[in-house]
């Protein structure tokens, strides 16, 4: 597939390496270049996830590109969270005006970004969810739209990877992101095989769907079957890869399917670059490693060594240390 290489390259225009594998390159990469280090929702480690400041902080800390998860308001605004809920990632529990706006959805009793407007939204400030993180800048930055970040990563010169959350859902309330996405995408010229961006999701349908739209690049995510059943194999991806190759250009798997416990590697790189799909896999967590006695850049490492394209991580700053160790390593 002609995308995929441009999936790499329309991002190395931008981060001004080579777009093609160059001979000789000690990276395992589908293009040879060095493994690009995502901003997880942002500096998430060290700032609220998906706040402007979080992602201005990530592209300080060296991260080659940005990551927005992306759900909708009440009146069809694609907004930066990772949950449809609000509760965790900001202080709308705290606004007596919106009380009343807390309902049951599923076994949640939360409030939902679909029963807000764009300006009730607005006056909402970020949270760190996680107790272990730091707190000081709770309650202070907005919540962006995703066009605030387009805006942003262009001001900066990184590309995005954008991930559409629960299309299904969102479609089945009568807001279904599809359309909006694709105006944006068309309006900012980010609708060709070239773009500086790449659409994630979850549900395959949604790509598919995108994929007749436009000719953005697609990542198609994935965990582990086990997840879902644990009487499935282990190891088995939610989408075969094969499947995936037919609308997506990359795959972003959960660590766990490309990494095993004792470090070694699954084989499921090697075997995803062989459909020609690139690999993102996620997520990399400082205070969250798999193994407490060997640190998250254990995992780096052996990923990159793997010939990941690159990482989601939490801690962009580890990210790029870890790459340029990986890297000297090779001379
Ligand atoms: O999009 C890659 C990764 O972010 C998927 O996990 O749940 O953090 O969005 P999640
Ligand atoms: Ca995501």
């Amino acid at each position: 597939m002609m995308r995929l290489t441009l999936l790499a390259a329309g991002f190395a225009l931008l981060t001004g390496e080579p777009a093609l594998a160059q001979d000789g390159s000690p990276w395992a990469t589908l293009d040879g270049s060095a493994p690009r280090i995502i901003a997880h929702r942002g500096a998430s480690g060290d700032r609220p996830e998906h706040t402007l400041e979080g992602y201005r902080l990530a592209v300080e800390q060296g991260a080659d590109i940005i990551e927005p998860d992306l759900v909708m308001t009440l009146d069809g605004v694609l907004v930066v969270r990772h949950d449809h809920y609000l509760s965790t990632t900001t202080n709308v529990a705290d606004i007596p005006e919106f009380a009343d706006r807390r309902r049951v959805q599923g076994e949640r009793d939360d409030w939902w970004v679909e029963d807000f407007t764009l300006a009730e939204i607005r006056t909402l400030r970020a949270r760190q969810p996680w107790p272990q993180r730091d707190h000081a800048f709770d309650d202070q930055f907005l919540i962006p739209t995703f066009e605030e970040v387009l805006d942003l990563a262009e001001e900066l010169g990184v590309p995005t990877e954008p991930e559409v959350k629960s299309p299904g859902h969102f479609a089945s309330i009568g807001l279904d992101p599809l359309p909006e996405l694709v105006r944006i995408l068309r309006e900012r010229e980010l609708d060709g095989e070239d773009a500086a961006t790449a659409i994630q999701c979850f549900e395959p349908d949604f790509l598919r769907r995108l994929n007749e739209e436009v000719d953005t690049p697609l990542l198609m995510l994935v965990f582990e079957m086990n997840e879902l059943d644990p009487a499935a194999m282990m190891g088995t991806p939610t989408v075969a890869l094969a499947d995936a190759a037919g609308f997506a250009d990359g795959v972003g798997p959960a660590k766990s399917l490309v990494i095993n416990e004792d470090g070694s590697n699954t084989g499921f790189i090697h075997e995803a670059h062989e459909l020609g799909l690139s690999v993102h896999p996620w997520t990399f967590r400082d205070d969250v490693p798999m193994n407490p006695d060997r640190g998250v850049e254990w995992e780096l490492r052996q990923v990159m060594r793997f010939g990941a394209d690159g990482v989601f991580t939490d801690f962009p700053a580890t990210g790029v240390r870890v790459r340029t160790e990986v890297e000297a390593a090779f001379e």
